[in-house]
């Protein structure tokens, strides 16, 4: 019986070292040329080294000597060796291949708190509700329900989600005016392609405000264009854009609603100008004092897309977006989901509108809700502690601002060092300023309840006075 706890076997070199090769089941001279290959790539057969002859590796290994011969020859075709006749057969020099690489060395301390805004908490995601939920659409789906989908989105989610928006955000719409995306990220780079085929050129977006979003934007060919933003909201009266990004509810990330003088201005500039208002609802379920603002859309319906996802109120996992356009948009949009992706998986999207129509849904984002409120408060608590950091926003959604005089790098460094992953501001202006206030982007969502009691303890040490 053979000893095959000793590990794969070992092969001589020529040099006198010893080689181990896993050759795995199947056919020997795949299975030889494989483990060759591995050997190479991961360095343990450096640039040069010499590998036996044919006839001594045959032996060593128990395979035929034209096995090895054919392995060999395999791969010098491919490259990785280099064989001559007379001499020994070696490794090429192959800078990818032959040089072993070296894992970048991480130098960041790890992360122990994750005070990162805007993330869920993914410990209350509600899977039992979500496996019932799926339980039942596959217990009622027709065979063509495993076809393919339609590109705007199931019927069923579409009607669920009129309906709820309509309840819970005064948004007007109808299932024929839902487009369900991908997520926000994918919403708004259809829009911005849509814009740009239709000539827009410029693209405007709140200073400060998301800078993934702006990539995104720019990379569909549009030229970002910034609103300034102050204690009122996005400052409306500066857009010159024929088309502008906001967050009305709440704005990010200074969690100012946008005051309604500048909600009505705004309307009338879309209505005057003709131009179109993308309203980013990313967190309007999360009002923590009072009934949630509703929605702009319902004040310019047909100058407004509205956007929202699952990512605040499930998880960022799903990939679940939606958009409520203005008729004259459906047909646009829908062509340019079609043409990214053709349509978003569509098992997942039955299960959310099962989610929506039973109330789960609702039920899981009070439950949230009082979560996030208990958090916040805590928070609160202890920035009033240290009065070097003003917090900024209205109770709401899963983050708060705190602006400082102390250097925001040097905040950032310490807040590394005390193991919390936060976010800075400065990355989130247009173009950073000297003489704008640093500040840091502090999220109550996305630990659990625990975890965050310990993270703001780290925090109360990490923030200076
Ligand atoms: C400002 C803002 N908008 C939208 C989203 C939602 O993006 P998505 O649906 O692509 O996850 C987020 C989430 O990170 C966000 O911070």
């Amino acid at each position: 019986m053979s000893e095959d706890w000793s590990g794969p076997p070992a092969i001589r070199l020529p040099q006198g070292l010893d080689l181990h090769l896993e050759l795995g089941p199947g056919p020997r001279q795949a299975g030889l040329e494989d483990a060759l290959r591995t050997a190479v790539r991961d360095g343990r057969l450096g640039a040069d080294a010499r590998l036996p002859s044919t006839r001594a590796l045959a032996r060593q290994l128990g395979l035929a000597r034209g096995t090895v011969t054919a392995a060999y020859d395999q791969l010098a075709a491919e490259g990785l060796l280099l064989t001559r006749p007379g001499a020994a057969t070696t490794v090429a020099r192959l800078p990818s291949a032959a040089t072993p690489v070296t894992p970048a060395t991480d130098t960041a301390p790890p992360v122990r708190h994750d005070l990162r805004p805007g993330i869920p908490d993914g410990s209350a995601f509600p899977a039992r509700a979500w496996l019932a939920a799926t339980r039942r659409v596959l217990a009622r789906a027709r065979p063509e329900d495993f076809g393919h989908g339609d590109p705007q989105g199931r019927y069923e989610l579409r009607a669920a989600l009129a309906g709820q928006l309509g309840r819970t955000r005064g948004v007007l719409t109808s299932p024929g005016q839902i487009v369900i995306t991908s997520g926000f990220y994918q919403s708004i780079g259809l829009l911005a392609s849509v814009l740009r085929a239709r000539g827009a050129a410029e693209l405007a977006t709140e200073d400060p405000g998301h800078r993934t979003y702006r990539e995104v934007v720019t990379r569909a060919g549009l030229r970002v264009v910034p609103v300034p933003v102050d204690e009122h909201g996005a400052r409306v009266d500066s857009i010159t854009a024929p088309a502008v990004l906001l967050t009305p509810s709440h704005q990010y990330p200074t969690g100012v609603p946008l005051h309604p003088d500048r909600r009505r201005e705004l309307a009338s500039w879309a209505h005057r100008t003709g131009g179109l208002v993308i309203e980013d609802d990313y967190d309007g379920e999360f009002r923590h004092d009072r009934r949630p603002v509703g929605a702009f859309q319902a004040l310019a319906p047909d100058r407004t897309v509205y956007c929202g996802s699952t990512s605040k109120t499930l998880g960022p996992a799903l990939r679940l977006g939606w958009l409520a356009v203005p008729p004259d948009l459906v047909r646009p949009v829908t062509e340019a989901k079609e043409r990214a992706d053709f349509y978003t998986e569509t098992l997942g999207q039955l299960t959310l509108a099962e989610l929506i129509t039973t109330h789960a849904y609702d039920r899981h984002v009070r439950a949230a809700r009082l979560r996030y409120r208990r958090r916040r408060t805590l928070l609160h608590q202890l920035l009033s502690t240290h009065p070097d950091f003003t917090p900024h926003g209205v109770p709401a959604g899963l983050h708060t601002l705190v602006t400082t005089p102390h250097p925001e790098p040097a905040l950032l460094a310490r807040c590394a060092a005390h193991g919390i992953a936060l976010r800075g501001l400065t990355e989130l202006h247009h173009t950073p300023a000297q003489d704008r206030p640093g500040g840091l982007l502090i999220g109550f969502g996305a630990t659990t309840d625990h975890g965050f009691a310990r993270a703001l303890r780290a925090l109360d040490e990490a923030l200076p006075g």
